[in-house]
């Protein structure tokens, strides 16, 4: 199949070489021409024009490679502007075209694959959300969980979906793919070991069969403990035997079984520092966390909010039914303490007292919310902030400056410094953003 890609490139690549990458990338297939379905920026030396090559072609919201055809001088600096600008990898190529277009081939044929699967209904009808946040999250899931055999760590709040990330890499995975699942709250010193091994018939008792443990159903699947933070130290130590020997016996036999599977562990609670305070065993920790994810909180995501109601109202039968503007921005700026799992709660609630065709009016939000969850801002906390600058004697123009900093560092932190996310929130141009950026960046202190 003939995949598309643009080429953008500097002014000092030379047009040889340009034309001698483009026919090697139509031999891997990939034709250097039309619809920018991929993008490949190439540069001859790193210098300012490249980072805003690499940044207007990324700022297109095609995935972009970058590729430096003269990486002899290029000093790791200028490596990580040019992932900061936005480019997806970086690839360093003073080879034969052939060489530089194979890898560059290779690069966007993986990418391409993630597309495919990020675009299935699959993933966009099980992990719903469109924001920037979630939208990275879901396709560094997708990857590993498709292209690797990796352990998983799945850390969050509460309520962020980490279940749900755990279910979406036991479908992505290449194996079987069954899920095991094994709550490590409700794991009991007595039953553990059964619970993780199996036993024998006799074995203790009770125990009047032999019985499979959470190792023999997870072999050749997904073993996925759940709340693993909660996992007592004994248990700890057991598990990490597993996992390095790949075998285990049953309660009450002698005899060594087999078992290969794919661990995704989940919690929200902080392991590393649970390790610093010797509460989570270190060796096992590395184990389980060979890559790590983080469910953001919806307060960092609420773009993601109507996406959600949709998805559930539609969960709930109620799929085209019309929200009033006023639910709407009573949904989008209440707080979300249990997260996803609290929206779900709320949007079934209201549901629940709708009756009769119509749209869903705020009429329909039970009293009980209506009081605490009402949206209030410029709220007390607010004006108690305001007041304290009044009080230091700090002037109009000042504070405002002040919220307008604030507002832009926050969010810039929030989006990993992305201008482009960063400006969509504030609802201002990529181009503003920079300009305010740089004007602060002139100012004194
Ligand atoms: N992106 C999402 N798309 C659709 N449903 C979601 C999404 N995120 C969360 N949910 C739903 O929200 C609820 C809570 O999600 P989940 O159980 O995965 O959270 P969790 O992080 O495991 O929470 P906890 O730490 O309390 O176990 C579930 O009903 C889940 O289906
Ligand atoms: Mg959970």
């Amino acid at each position: 199949m003939q995949h598309s890609i643009s080429l953008i490139a500097s002014g000092d690549v030379p047009p040889d070489s340009l034309q001698a990458l483009r026919s090697a990338l139509a031999r891997q297939g990939f034709e250097a021409a039309g619809a920018p379905a991929a993008t490949v920026a190439l540069f001859g030396r790193w210098d300012a024009q490249a980072t805003a090559l690499v940044h207007d072609g990324a700022a297109h919201g095609c995935p972009l490679l970058a590729i430096c055809t003269q990486p002899a001088d290029l000093p790791a600096e200028a490596m990580w502007a040019v992932l900061d600008a936005g480019a997806g990898d970086l690839l360093l190529a003073d080879g034969a075209p052939d060489a530089v277009a194979h890898q560059a081939a290779a690069r966007l044929q993986r990418w391409r694959e993630l597309d495919a699967r990020m675009a299935s209904a699959e993933v966009r009808e099980f992990l719903v959300g469109d924001s920037p946040a979630w939208r990275t999250l879901v396709r560094s899931v997708v990857e590993v969980a498709a292209f690797t055999d990796s352990p998983v760590l799945v850390t969050g709040e509460t309520g962020t979906g980490k279940d749900l990330v755990a279910q979406a890499i036991g479908r992505l995975h290449r194996g079987n793919g069954a899920l095991t699942v094994l709550d490590c709250t409700t794991l009991s010193p007595e039953l553990a070991g059964s619970e993780l091994f199996g036993h024998e018939r006799g074995a203790f008792t009770g125990a009047y069969s032999s019985r499979d443990g959470a190792f023999a159903a997870a072999n050749g699947g997904v073993l996925f403990l759940d709340e693993v933070g909660e996992l007592p130290l004994p248990l700890q130590a057991q598990l990490l035997r597993v996992i390095q020997e790949r075998q285990y016996k049953r309660v009450g036999s002698n005899q060594w079984h087999p078992t290969s599977f794919r661990l995704v562990c989940a919690t929200n609670r902080d392991l590393e520092a649970e390790v610093q305070r010797g509460a989570f065993r270190a060796d096992l920790y590395y184990r389980i966390a060979a890559w790590r994810c983080r469910t953001p909180p919806l307060r960092e995501r609420p773009g993601d909010i109507l996406p959600l109601v949709r998805h559930f109202l539609g969960l709930l039968g109620a799929r085209e039914r019309e929200l009033d503007p006023a639910v709407r921005q009573y949904l989008l700026t209440r707080s979300y303490p249990g997260n996803v799992r609290e929206l779900r709660q709320t949007v079934a609630r209201i549901w629940h007292r709708h009756s009769g065709p119509g749209p869903i009016t705020i009429g329909d939000v039970p009293p009980d919310e209506r009081r605490g969850g009402l949206p209030c801002w410029p709220d007390q906390a607010f004006a108690e902030a305001i007041r304290r600058a009044i009080d230091l004697g700090v002037g109009l123009a000042r504070i405002g400056q002040a919220a307008t900093d604030t507002a832009i560092q926050l969010v810039l932190e929030q989006e990993g410094d992305n201008n482009q996310r960063a400006a969509l929130r504030l609802g201002v141009t990529d181009r503003t953003l920079q300009l305010r950026r740089k004007a602060r960046a002139g100012q004194p202190g």
